[in-house]
């Protein structure tokens, strides 16, 4: 009996070793890295205030991975300011307060968009003064709001139709061409600290529409109306190509302004099929078109840079399903929030 709970001793410390012998000789377990620790620049994500709430692992992911946040839809005209003399600030001061408590900087999207009107503003009826006054109203009330809250604002959001027309929004047609330059005057006045960028999509594949935002940015130059950065959007899909995506970053880059790639996703399923495999070719095109932004992201001159951002988080989460009703796989995470293989290579690319 007692030899036998000898062995049974000897056996234990045995066993022990052996696990200690296997447990080191084992290579370390891969260091664990988030975004924000290897990029020497902002990067961020737009993110959604029920999915923050809710959502107990969207809400590690987002404080850990970023340095950056935007209000997917939170800061827009239509949520902002539902009734013409009431605000409901709820959802983008909670973003806000998450940004804040973590030390993330907050970019503020957008004080003017053409597909995120409120109502009772289409149906508004008044004068032009009444409609300068209104427009004036909305840009400084948002603005003062979060002043020394949000870093930067995009201030008019898609102003351009892809042949480099303007865009005939409500307030093109009820303030006249120079509205653009009038929105951003009243952010200043109303903040003389904040970031102003001019935001829009396309510029890799409409050479019109980039064109027109080149001349807008000298226009304001020369009158010294204030602009300090361009958002390039970059929803962009797997076969977009290197050169237009080169070509626009250095045009927007001789600007001198700051740039900020505001919406990055890539599409596998431009073409909206109704159901799509996600193999691994489209991954290696998919993750090829990151690295590029990435890589030609990191290169840039630092006062440059003023961040790298995907449009939301995981895959479950992006616009691309919602808006398009198609199947989409566009983010760095997957479906669960793990990282998808892409991620790791673009580790290595901003290390
Ligand atoms: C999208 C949001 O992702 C959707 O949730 C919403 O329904 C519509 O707007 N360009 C922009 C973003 O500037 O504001 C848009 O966001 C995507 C296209």
């Amino acid at each position: 009996m007692i030899f036998s709970r000898f062995s049974f001793l000897l056996l234990s410390l045995g066993a022990l070793s052996l696990n200690c012998k296997t447990s080191t000789s084992q290579p370390p377990p891969p260091q664990v890295v988030y975004l924000k620790d290897v990029a020497k620049f902002p990067i961020g994500a737009s993110v959604s205030p029920t999915l923050l709430k809710n959502n107990a692992l969207y809400r590690q992911v987002a404080g850990r991975e970023y340095t950056s946040l935007t209000c997917e839809n939170a800061m827009k005209m239509r949520p902002l300011h539902p009734e013409a003399t009431r605000y409901d600030w709820t959802d983008a001061d909670a973003i806000v307060q998450f940004a804040k408590e973590r030390g993330i900087r907050m970019h503020g999207h957008t004080l003017l968009w053409h597909q995120s009107v409120p109502d009772w503003m289409t149906n508004f009826q008044g004068d032009t003064p009444a409609w300068e006054a209104l427009l004036k109203d909305h840009i400084q009330t948002v603005v003062r709001h979060y002043q020394g809250q949000v870093a930067s604002w995009d201030v008019v959001n898609e102003a351009f139709n892809d042949d480099g027309t303007l865009r005939n929004s409500l307030w093109r047609q009820k303030l006249g061409d120079d509205y653009l330059a009038r929105c951003f005057q009243y952010a200043r006045e109303a903040d003389q600290q904040v970031l102003l960028f001019y935001n829009d999509y396309g510029q890799e594949y409409a050479p019109k529409k980039m064109q027109a935002i080149l001349d807008l940015v000298a226009d304001f130059k020369k009158r010294n109306i204030p602009i300090d950065g361009l958002g390039l959007q970059l929803h962009i899909n797997v076969n977009t190509s290197d050169a237009n995506i080169q070509n626009l970053f250095q045009k927007a880059a001789a600007t001198g302004l700051k740039l900020h790639v505001s919406e990055l996703d890539v599409s596998v399923n431009p073409k909206g099929e109704a159901t799509v495999m996600y193999t691994d070719e489209l991954k290696e095109k998919q993750a090829t078109r990151y690295e590029l932004i990435f890589k030609t992201f990191k290169a840039l001159p630092a006062a440059q840079q003023h961040g790298l951002t995907t449009w939301n988080i995981g895959d479950a989460d992006t616009w691309l399903r919602s808006f398009y009703k198609r199947q989409d796989f566009p983010l760095l995470f997957d479906d669960q929030y793990q990282p998808k293989a892409v991620y790791g290579r673009l580790v290595k690319v901003l290390k």
